[in-house]
């Protein structure tokens, strides 16, 4: 899986391995999710809550269903990687769990343990280090995590390499148009100089907030959309052509390019990319949708050709 200039250590946990160097950004990033993980785990969460998260959202129930057994799976940027262990619960799937920052990886690899999921590791790096082979993963997961990196379509040069060709990589990144709701409350915080007042204000306008029970997930989330030091706004038409470049063929995408439902009961059918226009409407609507009241994240399907 690794390759053979990687140095690897293997932590005491035993399920957790550290790779390669970090360059500094990684470390900040480090530093800024040691402090408050995310998405962080409820005191009482198990597996059980993991997996109805898991059906909950229609895009990962397709996924979790239509990827199958048997699979090399690799979740970059898992955080405390509910992800992760949801895909390699309860199957024969052997899945990594990737991520910049231990603190939340020890999180996710202590419920690991305590639930008996062997098959799922966890890997300590920064993903511009290019520690795995070229072509290990049937299925790359990127979602929530490149656009806190220095140049996003960088990082997703280097984990495109990951996936074998025949195979699959998921894109979830902030949407330039989807966020702006986000981004008029992180204006507003802004505005009231980042007071108790203006904090207080942010989490009764912000819908996840208002819903969100657990207090660790409440401020996991309120410091990864507030107080996050490194963000950057991507859109479909971007990713498209990283698609391209890349030599992935467009399988689909949440909004779909062509203002249909998505048809998640056939996720690995390609779809159609429709045209600009279209797309753009389509990213728009997400304001007034579910993923725009949820800080508009838009998510990229993609299929390696083979060479
Ligand atoms: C917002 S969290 C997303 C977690 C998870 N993907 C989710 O959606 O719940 C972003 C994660 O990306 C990780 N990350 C950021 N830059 C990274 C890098 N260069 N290499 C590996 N992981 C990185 C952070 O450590 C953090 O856990």
């Amino acid at each position: 899986m690794f390759k053979s200039s990687v140095k690897i250590e293997e932590l005491s946990e035993g399920n957790i391995f550290r790779v390669g160097v970090k360059a500094q950004s990684a470390e900040l990033i480090e530093k800024f999710y040691e402090e408050m993980p995310f998405p962080n785990f409820d005191r009482f969460e198990t597996i059980d809550d993991i997996h109805a998260k898991v059906r909950e959202n229609k895009f990962t129930l397709s996924f979790k269903k239509s990827v199958g057994w048997g699979k090399k799976i690799i979740e970059v940027g898992s955080g405390t990687s509910q992800l992760s262990i949801a895909l390699a619960s309860g199957t024969n799937n052997e899945v990594v769990a990737f991520d910049a920052t231990l603190g939340s990886l020890r999180l996710g690899a202590v419920f690991a343990k305590k639930h008996e999921i062997d098959n799922c590791i966890f890997i300590n790096g920064d993903l511009n280090s290019d520690p795995f082979v070229s072509g290990y993963f049937d299925v790359v997961w990127c979602s929530g995590v490149l656009h806190h990196t220095d140049c996003a379509e960088k990082g997703f040069k280097v984990i495109q390499e990951w996936v074998r060709p025949g195979g699959y990589i998921v894109i979830g990144l902030y949407n330039s148009y989807g966020r702006a709701r986000t981004l008029f409350r992180q204006l507003l915080y802004k505005f009231l100089g980042k007071s108790k007042f203006g904090g207080a204000l942010v989490r009764l306008l912000d819908p996840v907030l208002r819903q969100c029970k657990s207090r660790l997930k409440n401020e996991a989330w309120f410091r990864d959309q507030y107080e996050h030091p490194c963000e950057s706004l991507h859109t479909i038409d971007e990713v498209l052509q990283w698609f391209d470049l890349a030599g992935f063929e467009f399988v689909g995408s949440l909004p779909t390019c062509d203002l249909k439902p998505y048809d998640y009961e056939n996720m690995f059918t390609k779809k159609n990319r429709e045209n600009g226009f279209t797309r753009f409407l389509s990213q728009i609507f997400m304001l007034f949708s579910h993923s725009g009241s949820e800080g508009g994240l838009f998510l990229m399907l993609g299929k390696k050709k083979p060479r």
